[in-house]
């Protein structure tokens, strides 16, 4: 495979970060994944919009222009001939001597490479998938992009132990979201329910796409915290992800949603979704 860094096109595997680099030393960058689909980028407007953003909100200015930005995903799609996958972009505050404070003059260190998998045709959106339960452990700006990413590597250390494929973090009784995913239920009535945005969660870009599919679908909608106990109850629960589009959710902690089956709304949220990003 073929990655980017620092303006060089490099196999992955000799591709080097100093020991210094704010990144490993401190988290302190930003990232982001857009899926791709036949070689086409989905929906990367607004994932490279949510990365401007969170860079600004710590203060990193991103070291190329965000034009610059897509024609190094193309060149990385192209020389590595990936069809279905993802490309993933990762911008620290550079190589500076270890002390917390922002460095003067560092230059950003911009890393990409791409995974291919084949978001389409996975098993899981098929069958559905398991989530757990877990107490959301993170800090107070979830809507930013961060790299530091401790507690989701825990949450999900513990769903994938439990033989689930994501966790739903949990504060005060009510879901905030997926480990790396949007958490959403539909309730007895059909509406769907999702959490509103705000800094208890990531704005998901297949989030706001798929809500403003589902109001052109006349699928009725509800942007409101849900509980624990309302999950349960749900008739459907589903997740959204640029890696997994639409993935319905049959079971949390081993209780089955609904009747334990990929459901209708889901089941239609991700052939809309599916159509939108072809
Ligand atoms: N995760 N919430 C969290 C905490 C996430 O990490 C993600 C994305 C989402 C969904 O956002 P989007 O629809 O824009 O992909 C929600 C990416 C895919 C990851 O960490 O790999």
């Amino acid at each position: 495979r073929i990655a980017y860094l620092n303006g060089d096109f490099v196999p992955l595997g000799e591709a080097r970060v100093s020991v210094l680099d704010r990144g490993f030393l401190f988290a302190d960058g930003i990232y982001e994944v857009s899926a791709v689909l036949d070689g086409k980028l989905i929906d990367n407007d607004s994932h490279l919009a949510r990365l401007e953003r969170s860079v600004g909100e710590i203060s990193l200015a991103l070291p190329v222009s965000l034009p610059r930005l897509v024609e190094i995903q193309r060149e990385l799609i192209a020389r590595n001939g990936l069809a279905d996958g993802v490309v993933y972009i990762q911008v620290t505050r550079g190589v500076a001597d270890r002390d917390f404070h922002f460095p003067e003059g560092a230059t950003p260190t911009l890393f990409l490479f791409t995974q291919a998998k084949n978001i389409i045709e996975s098993p899981a959106a098929k069958t559905g998938v398991a989530v757990k339960l877990v107490p959301d452990l993170r800090w107070g700006r979830c809507d930013i992009k961060s790299v530091a990413l401790l507690a989701q590597v825990l949450a999900k250390q513990a769903a994938h132990e439990a033989g689930c494929a994501e966790a739903w973090m949990t504060r005060d009784g009510f879901v905030t979201e997926g480990g790396s995913s949007t958490a959403f239920i539909v309730t007895a009535d059909g509406t769907v329910v999702t959490r509103p945005n705000s800094t208890a969660i990531l704005p998901g870009c297949t989030r706001k796409a798929l809500l403003a599919l589902a109001a052109e679908g006349s699928i009725r909608l509800e942007e409101r915290a849900f509980s624990v106990d309302e999950a349960f109850a749900a008739s459907e629960a589903f997740m959204t992800s640029a890696s997994s589009f639409v993935y319905p959710i049959v079971t949390i902690d081993g209780r089955p949603v609904g009747t334990g089956q990929p459901g209708p709304v889901a089941t239609r949220l991700r052939e809309l979704y599916i159509a939108f990003a072809r």
